[in-house]
């Protein structure tokens, strides 16, 4: 059994009917702000157009290559698009090392076109033209499909000289530069809109991508005529268009104020990009573990768990000693863990406190916590998703899903389902389907669909 105490601790995770309903008008007026031009400067979920106009019918062919810039790793991608809806992925991941996501953008960009240069030399690629989709998981505005101008750093990268620069020309110099191989960048693209291609690849009535990774966010299909920001030409010409919301930084403008608790304020105040991207502070890999840390730090201030131990002032400076010391993964871990035995839990509070023998209560407790932070997320990410689901033309939408969280978390899926369930209009049929290597699959479809309709 819970304690009572436990619950109210956790009462300002639990959002009510009235809360999600709230959340969800919020956020489709600002769907509906940033879509539109006249309101666009001061909408915090940008809504900015991809000129990705055409989904993969399935048919694509050749080999490309990919970059994956933006979550935990950075990877290299070989993708040889077979057609009959198939292909095949070759990839190696590269680390990047904390000093450069901080330091000089150019550093980042040599180092990006060393491990591309690394990867090509390995498959004995040196001398064929490489057509190369960039995954490039940051806000960006676009004026093509080569080009993209950083609108602001996120997820802890923090380059100096990027920010109002087109990633893209920065690539392409970065390769110059080197010189050893015959790269073009093609296409530039971000991951929501990679998911969403290699989901609608296997499954024609995608229309929605979404990330819950290291970062949140998501991508749908609008139609032209409601993007004000399309240039005019193509308003014309083309039915459609992937539209990358941007919702990370939904709330900037208060929206999320009656939600947000005091440890939301707190991972805020503390981060390197305050007071931007509260929406994805609320919901995504590299803050939840953060958010269970504070809570699990108020529960032995106020003496909730670990009731029978004297070391929980030491167990509490752990905790403040890093921000980084409950890893997000270990939500899942918990999450995952049977009764009574808690065999993950307990190893868990073991490798933090040192603590041997964890109780069943003290287990459930964590775990509790865990739970509320975790739905709370997959509620808030539901909530946006009927916000994209409903605003789509057509009945059947199926919502192509990545990212650590929603991989790896053994409810997520769930938990997002029951608000789904609630707010998605009846006259919608739709499904999730978790998607497969959509930086990799995504970007080569992009690049592919993009060369087909020229
Ligand atoms: C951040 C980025 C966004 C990306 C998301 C998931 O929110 O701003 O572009 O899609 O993380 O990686």
């Amino acid at each position: 059994m819970l304690d009572a105490e436990v619950r109210e601790l956790m009462q300002p995770f639990v959002l009510s009917d009235y809360q999600v309903q709230e959340v969800y008008s919020r956020f489709c007026l600002e769907v509906a702000r940033g879509l539109k031009r006249s309101t666009h400067p001061q909408a915090n979920v940008k809504c900015f157009p991809t000129y990705v106009h055409d989904l993969p019918t399935g048919d694509e062919m050749g080999k490309y290559l990919a970059l994956d810039l933006g979550g935990t790793n950075f990877r290299v991608l070989l993708v040889s698009l077979k057609g009959h809806h198939d292909a095949t992925v070759d990839s190696q991941i590269y680390a990047v090392p904390k000093d450069l996501m901080v330091g000089p953008g150019v550093d980042l960009f040599d180092h990006i076109a060393g491990c591309l240069a690394k990867f090509v030399e390995k498959h004995d690629m040196k001398t064929a033209y490489l057509p190369l989709g960039f995954t490039f998981s940051f806000p960006c505005v676009q004026q093509g499909l080569k080009e993209g101008i950083l609108v602001r750093w996120t997820k802890g990268f923090d380059c100096a000289g990027v920010e109002g620069e087109d990633v893209g020309r920065m690539l392409h110099e970065a390769i110059q530069r080197r010189g050893d191989a015959d790269i073009a960048v093609v296409a530039i693209l971000n991951d929501t809109t990679g998911t969403l291609m290699s989901c609608a690849h296997r499954n024609a009535d995608c229309r929605v991508g979404v990330i819950v990774g290291t970062g949140c966010n998501a991508c749908y299909v609008e139609d032209a005529e409601n993007v004000d920001l399309l240039r005019a030409d193509l308003k014309k010409t083309k039915r459609s268009v992937i539209v990358n919301a941007e919702w990370g930084a939904f709330g900037e403008g208060g929206q999320l104020d009656f939600v947000r608790t005091e440890y939301d304020r707190e991972i805020d105040e503390k981060s390197l990009n305050r007071s931007e991207q509260l929406f994805e502070k609320m919901t995504a890999g590299m803050y939840l573990g953060n958010l269970v840390r504070l809570v699990l730090l108020r529960a032995l201030e106020r003496k909730l768990i670990f009731k029978q131990s004297s070391r929980r002032p030491e167990f509490a400076s752990v905790l403040q000693r890093n921000e980084e010391v409950f890893e997000t993964r270990y939500i899942s871990e918990i999450e995952d863990d049977s009764f009574p035995e808690f065999a993950s839990t307990r190893k868990i509070v073991k490798n933090l406190f040192g603590l041997e023998k964890a109780s069943v209560e003290d287990c459930q407790t964590l775990r509790y916590i865990c739970e509320c932070v975790a739905k709370r997320a997959a509620t808030l990410v539901a909530i946006g998703v009927s916000g994209l689901v409903n605003r789509t033309s057509n009945r059947r939408v199926i919502v192509g899903m990545d990212g650590s969280v929603y991989r790896y978390h053994p409810k997520f899926d769930a938990y997002m389902r029951q608000t789904l369930q609630k707010l998605v209009k009846a006259d919608k049929e739709w499904d999730i389907m978790l998607s497969e290597d959509g930086s990799g699959r995504g970007a080569a479809l992009v690049a592919a669909v993009a060369s087909k309709t020229k």
